[in-house]
């Protein structure tokens, strides 16, 4: 039993040694290098050099220098740049005389005989001495007997000064100006916001008191 294990360690010992000697051997047959340094970290380089440099190339040509007009959302754009459809006061007027006006005054303009007076061809839309009238139809609404087109309403139309912005009355009233045949200058935001100003918190209006307005 115990000269088994001896041998045994004297086997393992030998096998030791044996190793050692063919790794010495192997070893020596390596080429030893001048800087120790294995040549993979030289090839990496090599491709990280090359992706540095197509990556320069490739900003060069498709940056624009960084220019901040290539998006800059701030930026209104310029004439040259405006190819695509072209938005309009009287479109986006449109859109508020849709949501807000179209049940009573209807898509032709043209009302509802009797009930709602038309908007195509009304002096009070077209007629330069109504411009403040109209304004202030729309801001505090009105009340009382009205002629539209030599026929006479007497209802009532509620304020949209609460709900609606200046520029989407001035969107609007541009809107109605223009459409059914109707021919009349654009309203700016301004104006809008000048007769807001001026009316303060009065209205519903009656015509009489519409023709009062200085
Ligand atoms: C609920 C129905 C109704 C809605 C909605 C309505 N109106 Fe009116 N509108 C009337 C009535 C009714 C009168 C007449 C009031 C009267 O007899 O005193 C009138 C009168 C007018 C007038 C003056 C008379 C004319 O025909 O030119 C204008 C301008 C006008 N409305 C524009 C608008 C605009 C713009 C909107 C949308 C913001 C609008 N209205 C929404 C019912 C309505």
């Amino acid at each position: 039993m115990s000269s088994d294990n001896h041998s045994h360690l004297e086997q393992s010992g030998a096998s030791d040694a044996s190793l050692q000697q063919v790794h010495d051997q192997l070893q020596s047959q390596k080429p030893e290098k001048a800087d120790g340094n294995p040549s993979y970290p030289l090839m990496l380089l090599g491709i990280m050099c090359a992706a540095v440099f197509f990556g320069s190339v490739y900003l060069a040509h498709y940056s624009s220098h960084f220019d901040a007009s290539i998006f800059n959302e701030n930026q209104k754009p310029t004439k040259q740049a405006a190819t695509g459809p072209v938005i309009t006061p009287a479109m986006l007027g449109k859109r508020v005389y849709t949501a807000n006006c179209v049940t009573c005054h209807q898509a032709t303009g043209l009302g509802q005989t009797g009930i709602y007076p038309p908007l195509a061809g009304s002096e009070w839309v077209l007629e330069p001495q109504h411009e403040t009238h109209m304004i202030a139809i729309v801001l505090h609404g009105l009340n009382g007997p009205i002629t539209v087109k030599g026929q006479t309403y007497n209802s009532a139309m509620t304020p949209f000064g609460g709900i609606l912005r200046d520029d989407q009355i001035a969107n609007l009233l541009t809107y109605i100006r223009s459409e059914w045949g109707n021919n009349a200058p654009a309203v700016s935001p301004e104006r809008v916001a000048e007769v807001r100003a001026q009316l303060g918190a009065r209205g519903p209006f009656t015509v009489e008191q519409l023709n009062s307005i200085k």
